[in-house]
């Protein structure tokens, strides 16, 4: 299923990169692997990002760990965005160099990450409070790389230090082609509410595309953000989690049990595929339980899906659910 624009018009381009819907997936380390990736593209992601990636691990051996995983991806997912951190502009530009034979359409610097372990050491978000940082780091990568660079922000560090449209100014001057905004700052984390007022601020003072982030919970409010803010596309982030209905603008609410069944089968499918039967089975168990959650299932079966190791004795249990849903429901 590619649901999205019918014209298939681009309807914005991050520097040449055509983008061909408004509705992102946003990175989220330890869910936006390849298989969740696909599964949410299918449903109408006009755009993703892997993970962030740190320098450090780009610049020592490449080897098959977590890390260098994030960067895989399909060969037909574009546009992709590749996110890196660090906290110096050389390294930063010597990472992302080495990670062009894998052919990102994009590379993006997290200046988002708010956990103490990246911006106590100034990187994600940490780059914030340091304006000649984002100036040298954007230079440096918009002279050097063939292919757009962008950036990802909050607000800024904290109530005080909202410098947002300081941070914005330099990006785009030192040719940043895109800025996807997450509408809280460092010491909110994930806590009150999503400014969006500062989200259409930044969209009024920058000449490129920006992507508003934060609070969109359910379809309407992708309307209601872009209304908001002007904002050329939405990222969601955890709304999405066993949700990639969103992107299609479908509440889950309208869903059928068999809709649900559907998305899991297809995900589960792209899981076993990219990390063999057993270790997709158990890494999908975290997506699954947001998958049902809304749904009031018998504890027995669902304890059964949770626990199982086997493929399919889980496909199995998945079409009992189904089936008795069905018969209960008339659906
Ligand atoms: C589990 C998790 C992991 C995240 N990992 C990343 C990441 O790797 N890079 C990044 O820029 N943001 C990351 N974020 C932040 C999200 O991209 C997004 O900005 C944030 O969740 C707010 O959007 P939402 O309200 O739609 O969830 C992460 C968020 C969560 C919840």
């Amino acid at each position: 299923m590619q649901v999205g624009n019918p014209a298939n018009l681009p309807l914005f381009h991050v520097g040449s990169v055509p983008v061909y819907g408004d509705t992102v997936l946003a990175p989220m380390t330890g869910y936006s692997d390849v298989p969740y990736r696909a599964l949410c593209r299918a449903y109408g992601s006009a755009m993703n990002y892997t993970e962030f990636v740190p320098v450090e691990t780009l610049l020592g051996k490449r080897s098959r760990n977590r890390f260098w995983m994030r960067l895989d991806k399909k060969p037909d997912e574009h546009p992709i965005i590749f996110q890196i951190f660090g906290n110096d502009a050389q390294r930063l530009l010597q990472a992302a160099q080495t990670i062009l034979d894998l052919e990102p359409d994009i590379i993006d610097v997290n200046m988002g990450c708010s956990t103490r372990k990246v911006s106590g050491r100034g990187a994600g978000v940490g780059m914030m409070p340091q304006p000649e940082l984002v100036a040298q780091t954007f230079s440096l990568l918009t002279k050097y790389l063939p292919v757009p660079v962008t950036g990802k922000i909050r607000l800024g560090w904290d109530a005080d230090q909202r410098n947002f449209l300081q941070i914005g100014q330099i990006m785009v001057e030192n040719g940043a082609a895109l800025i996807a905004m997450h509408g809280r700052t460092k010491t909110q984390k994930y806590g009150g509410k999503a400014d969006w007022d500062a989200i259409a601020q930044l969209k009024q003072a920058v000449p490129v595309p920006v992507i508003g982030n934060g609070d969109v919970q359910a379809p309407a409010d992708i309307d209601r953000m872009k209304t908001h803010t002007g904002c050329d596309a939405v990222m969601i982030g955890r709304a999405a989690v066993g949700n990639p209905w969103i992107f299609a603008r479908r509440d889950k609410a309208d869903l059928t049990f068999a809709d649900v069944a559907t998305a899991v089968r297809l995900h589960l499918g792209e899981m076993v595929a990219y990390y063999g039967d057993w270790q997709g089975l158990v890494t999908f168990r975290k997506h699954f339980k947001q998958y049902m959650s809304g749904y009031a299932m018998p504890e027995k079966q669902l304890a059964c899906l949770l626990r199982t190791e086997d493929v399919d004795e889980f496909l199995q249990v998945l079409a009992e659910m189904e089936a008795s849903t069905a018969l209960a429901t008339g659906q």
